[in-house]
This record gives structure tokens, sequence and C-alpha cells, in this order.
């Protein structure tokens, strides 16, 4: 399924070779990629990245995308938001979130996460979404916690990362627990 997205302040759809430069200013930039599975991207492996995932849809089993966040104030790619059905199981959907620096604290994450889930849950048939969250990203874990995801488990020193093991959280929330929000 290709998603299309519109927001009161936000367009989420695939991203484009002309993003490369937006794309680039928050994955090069250490301080987003701290607590994140990727390290800084490259130009070169910017490139390569967003061709792959250019016609990405969501849907296929254990396969990640990549939605961009475009503000339309701004025509400007902000962040994108990663989903992947579990190989398992693909009514069960792990999403990953960045957003450039510049443009965090201002709602956007989650404006965009709601519509993302909305369409999820709605129309889609997802039944529960997760994410893992390194236990000292208090930005996020706030995040989650504001949209009323619960902690499920604490996993220790799991995830090596800036040359060390780090602790990590996996949050999630149900259909049921969303719709009656
Ligand atoms: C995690 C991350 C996406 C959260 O982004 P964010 O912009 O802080 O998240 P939100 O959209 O929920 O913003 C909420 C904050 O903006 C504030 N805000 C300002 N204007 C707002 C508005 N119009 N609407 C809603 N909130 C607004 C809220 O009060 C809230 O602040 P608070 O938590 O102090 O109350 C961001 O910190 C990030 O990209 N981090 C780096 C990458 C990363 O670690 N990702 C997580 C991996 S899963």
């Amino acid at each position: 399924m290709l998603m299309n997205l519109e927001t009161q302040r936000l367009i989420l759809r695939n991203l484009r070779e002309n993003d490369l430069a937006d794309f680039l200013e928050y994955r090069s930039d250490p301080e987003v990629c701290e607590f994140q599975s990727y390290e800084p991207f490259s130009e070169a492996e910017a490139e390569r990245y967003i061709k792959n995932l250019e016609n990405g849809e969501f849907g296929e089993a254990g396969k990640w995308i990549q939605l961009g966040i475009e503000l339309k104030a701004e025509n400007k790619l902000i962040g994108d938001i990663g989903l992947k059905p579990e190989g398992h199981e693909t009514r069960i959907v792990e999403f990953g979130i960045s957003l450039s620096r510049n443009y965090q604290k201002r709602g956007f994450a989650a404006e965009a996460l709601t519509e993302v889930f909305d369409l999820l849950f709605g129309k889609v048939g997802i039944h529960r979404i997760t994410a893992t969250v390194d236990a000292s990203n208090f930005g996020c874990i706030r995040m989650l916690e504001n949209m009323k995801f619960r902690r499920e488990a604490e996993f220790i020193k799991s995830f090596w990362q800036s040359g060390m093991w780090r602790d990590e959280y996996l949050y999630a929330i149900l259909e049921e627990e969303w719709k009656s929000k």
C-alpha cells in the first residue's frame, strides 16, 4: 500500500531524490542519530538509501518503509517515519521516527504519527504497534507516553551503540487502546 497522507501542517509521503539535502540535514546529525540504530549517513549512503525506498509500499512482512515528513509551509523534508509489519505477523507493526533538530518540540512527531496510526488502526486492520527505545532517550519516551503507549519490557545492555552496551524499553499500544484514547 502506497501511503500519501496530509495533516494540518504536514504531508507524509515516500522519500524522493530531491529530498537529499534535507534528508542529510538530520540523518547526518550525530545528535539526531545518538539513540538510533543507524550511524550518521554520508551523502553517498543517503543517495542509495533514498533510491532504494522511493517506490516502497507498506505491507510486506519484515520489510521497512520510510515515510518522509514534509513541512507544508516550507516545502521541506523535516524527518521520516519507519514502519515495518513483523515477519511472523503483519498485523503487528514496529515504527521508528527521526525529526530534524530544529523541528523537534513543536508537536510535528505527534501530529504525523497520529495520522499514520489512525490509518493503520482505523482502515488497515493493524492490531498492535510497537517501538523499541533507548532507555536514555527521554524525548522519545515522553512522546510515546504522551501518545499513551505502554512500557512492556526492559532489556538490559541489549543494544550496542556509540561504543557501549545500552538498555532499551519496548513500548506498545493496541488497536482498542488507540481508539478509546
Ligand atoms: C523522538 C522525537 C521524534 C520526538 O519529537 P518531538 O518533536 O519532541 O515530539 P512531539 O511532536 O511529541 O513534540 C511534543 C513536544 O512539543 C511541544 N509542542 C510545541 N508546540 C506544539 C504543538 N503545536 N502541538 C503539540 N505539541 C507541541 C509539546 O508541548 C511537547 O513538549 P513536552 O513533551 O515538553 O510537553 C525527536 O526527539 C527526535 O527525532 N529525536 C531523535 C531521533 C530519535 O531518537 N528517535 C526515536 C527513535 S524511536
